[in-house]
């Protein structure tokens, strides 16, 4: 499949998919074709079998600096229903395989809440994280009065969502809304590092594993602990797991063949 806002790589490193967002002039704005495109190649991915984690990527200026302002600046309350750009985010979120963002300079607005919807997120010193959605007259629409919330506590999402003010990857990672802060000729590396890490696990224990922690953010703690508990037994009716085991017991490293 072609694209026209993404260039996607198959195999960055074994195992290991690359979605790069590519509109560097408009600092990779998330129109809505680059938005559905970055769900096609999501799909695609997370079919292939060849395919255990995913990053997503920007340039090192932007990650992307939100959605598009100059598509959405004439619309009305109507268009916006029924356009329901954010239905493309729910079928993002439903990826069942490990997605990475790496991140580097603006990840602002819809770009923070993107890279908010991955699992885990790698940035370089240089970024910058924010929901300057305040200063357009508007609010965050994908997640980011509640992703952020739960991410980095209400102090710090309220202020960066009532006054627009960015924080650096560093105060980012302290907040706990990121995994690691690189120098930016790294952060890319670093990010296939992670996934290819993730990669030599069982795809079918990482699948569960990743749904159960999801699971954490949309139900109580009882729910929620017996969902992972019905993973976990699962779990127990794959090769993977018998392999593991033996492997563990044997002193030898394990060889997971997604069964
Ligand atoms: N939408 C459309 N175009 C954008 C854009 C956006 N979100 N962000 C940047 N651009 C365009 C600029 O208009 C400019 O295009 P032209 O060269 O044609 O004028 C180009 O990208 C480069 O941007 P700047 O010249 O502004 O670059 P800068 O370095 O001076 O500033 C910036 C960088 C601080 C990120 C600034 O571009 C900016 O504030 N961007 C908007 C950030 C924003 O408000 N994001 C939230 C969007 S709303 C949203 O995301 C809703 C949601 O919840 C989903």
């Amino acid at each position: 499949m072609s694209y026209e806002f993404i260039l996607v790589n198959p195999q960055v490193a074994p195992f290991v998919g690359l979605i790069q967002l590519n509109r560097p002039k408009e600092l990779n704005a998330l129109n809505l074709q680059l938005m559905g495109e970055i769900k096609e190649a999501l799909l695609q991915l997370d079919e292939d079998e060849n395919i255990r984690a995913i990053i997503i990527t920007g340039n090192d200026r932007a990650f992307a600096a939100g959605a598009d302002i100059k598509q959405m600046a004439g619309r009305n309350a109507i268009d916006m229903l029924k356009i329901d750009q954010f239905s493309t985010w729910d079928s993002i979120r439903k990826t069942k395989k490990p997605i990475i963002a790496a991140v580097s300079g603006f990840a602002l607005g819809g770009g923070c809440e993107l890279c908010m919807l991955c699992d885990m997120i790698v940035a370089s010193e240089t970024a910058q994280f924010g929901q300057p959605e305040i200063n357009i007259g508007v609010m965050p629409g994908a997640g980011g009065t509640q992703r952020l919330t739960r991410a980095v506590g209400k102090a710090r999402a309220m202020e960066m969502v009532l006054t627009g003010n960015f924080i650096t990857a560093e105060e980012a990672r302290e907040a706990g809304l990121i995994n690691k802060v690189v120098p930016v000729q790294l952060y890319l590396d670093e990010a296939i590092k992670m996934a290819s890490k993730i990669a030599e696990k069982s795809p079918i224990a990482v699948q569960m594993a990743k749904e159960s922690v999801l699971k954490a953010f949309d139900t109580g703690l009882q729910e929620g602990l017996f969902f992972e508990r019905k993973n976990f037994y699962m779990l127990f009716a794959t090769e993977d797991q018998k392999e593991g085991m033996n492997a563990f017991i044997e002193k030898r490293k394990p060889e997971f063949k997604n069964k």
